[in-house]
């Protein structure tokens, strides 16, 4: 029996795309991942996200779910063709934000508190039309798609995530074909966006701290996958190995914004950041930041918003004098490596290791001074079934984990966030995997939704405070 901290807040999340179906409903125009999941072949098992859990139509179920869970607050993202069915804030569609300005009433009216994620991967298909996040004016784009939301919900939005998970649709959409927007420009496409991405995160962040702080009283941050990666062995070798990968994928997004230089990683900048002319490049492909853009990008983030499902293990053993231009970087098959000089192998597990949250909570805590710590995402994929007891295994060894981390260890964290309320479209793996603490039967017109045992235990952690009852 361990009691939660006062402090932690527990609760759930979602995201538009994944649930909200209505996909050209009222005058909403297609996103990426509309145009992505009509190609034949391209989700998994054939199913795309036109409907999903139809929360666009039922909503009010949604919130009875939140409510029967007993969360204080919901973390659920906006889709910005539906705000903006041009892209840009030209013309806001009434249908649109009045969908999101009416669940934001009944959240708090439910005593729901809204978190709301600005980006989560859906963006309009007429941005990307005119290059996407690989053009440097999508910083200009996201700034003013965010000041609509700032100024017709932040008088009731209190916490703001402007981007959700960058490396997974920069790298899986523009270095792989994985993901919308389905370009295929490893180490350099995806590199370049890395850099835009960051200048708009930074240009929402500047927004909200200039003109709207102040009046709306609210937090803003960027939320980061924060897997951790840790060498397969004792030897130096393979911890360096770890340390490499944890740089290459999550230090490549969070050292711009979280360290007191700015900038990306030491470790990136010697690897990768002077190779071009050896390489036959004109410039480094690691984008370059001027010093103005490294304070510009600079703490730029209320709170580490931290999403964490798992672990690898790396080692060096499997050295190669690879040859530039063989793109052997991070796939999921869980090889890094750093463009051409070498690849390290991997031993693979994405199954439980609770011990990977605490330590990953922990190399934030030692990188970056500490921050505050929102766990924006946690949770465990399956294929099914009501009777979920790997799923309450996995959260009560995992919420462990962070008790450690947060009394053990002074790692100071605020919020803990289950993914995800309810199952799902499970990106390119469409509605197969199941995340839910609810299960969505997706063959019935209704989108019928039953609580799984795990969605039992967590109403009981929530109300009793107390885990491992
Ligand atoms: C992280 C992403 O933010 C979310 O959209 C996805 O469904 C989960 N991981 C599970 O893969």
């Amino acid at each position: 029996m361990r009691k939660l901290p006062d402090g932690l807040q527990v609760g759930v999340a979602t995201a538009a795309f994944q649930i909200e179906g209505g996909w050209n409903a009222s005058d909403k125009s297609p996103s990426i991942w509309d145009t992505y999941s009509h190609i034949p072949g391209k989700i998994k098992d054939g199913t795309d996200g036109n409907d999903t859990c139809k929360s666009y139509e039922y909503y009010l179920r949604d919130i009875k779910m939140l409510k029967f869970l007993g969360v204080s607050f919901y973390r659920f993202s906006i889709s910005w063709p539906r705000v903006l069915p041009s892209g840009f804030s030209n013309k806001i569609s009434e249908d649109g934000i009045g969908y999101y300005s009416r669940f934001v009433d009944e959240l708090l009216a439910n005593g729901i508190e809204p978190v709301v994620t600005m980006y989560h991967w859906d963006l309009p298909q007429s941005l990307q039309d005119l290059g996407g996040w690989a053009n440097p004016l999508i910083a200009d784009w996201f700034e003013d798609y965010a000041r609509v939301l700032y100024k017709t919900l932040g008088d009731r939005v209190k916490t703001w995530i402007t981007l959700n998970e960058p490396k997974q649709f920069l790298i899986h959409g523009y270095g792989m074909n994985r993901f919308a927007p389905d370009i295929v420009s490893p180490g350099i496409g995806d590199y370049m966006a890395v850099k835009n991405a960051l200048l708009a995160h930074a240009r929402a962040w500047h927004l909200y701290d200039k003109e709207y702080r102040e009046k709306q009283k609210g937090t803003i941050g960027i939320t980061i996958a924060t897997d951790f990666r840790e060498g397969a062995s004792d030897s130096p070798a393979d911890i360096e190995a770890g340390n490499i990968a944890m740089d290459f994928e999550v230090g490549f997004y969070s050292h711009p914004i979280f360290s007191s230089t700015g900038g990306f990683p030491e470790r990136m900048i010697k690897r990768i950041g002077d190779k071009s002319a050896e390489q036959g490049f004109p410039r480094s492909r690691l984008p370059e930041l001027s010093q103005k853009e490294i304070e510009f990008i600079k703490g730029t983030s209320d709170f580490y918003g931290f999403n964490h499902y798992s672990t690898k293990f790396y080692t060096m053993d499997k050295y190669k004098n690879g040859t530039f231009p063989v793109p052997s970087y991070e796939d999921d098959m869980g090889v890094v490596g750093d463009y051409g000089n070498y690849e390290l192998a991997p031993i693979i597990h994405t199954t439980k290791i609770p011990k990977g949250i605490r330590k990953a909570l922990n190399w934030v805590k030692d990188k970056y001074n500490n921050p505050q710590v929102l766990i924006t995402e946690n949770g465990y994929g399956n294929f099914g079934g009501v009777d979920d007891f790997d799923r309450i295994d996995y959260y009560s060894d995992y919420i462990d984990a962070i008790l450690d981390a947060i009394e053990v260890d002074g790692c100071n964290v605020k919020t803990f966030t289950a993914w995800s309320l309810m199952d799902n479209f499970e990106w390119d793996s469409g509605l197969t995997p199941k995340f839910g603490l609810f299960a969505v039967d997706f063959e019935d017109e209704k989108r019928t939704r039953k609580a799984r045992l795990s969605a039992l235990w967590y109403k009981n952690l929530i109300a009793d405070r107390t885990l491992g009852s």
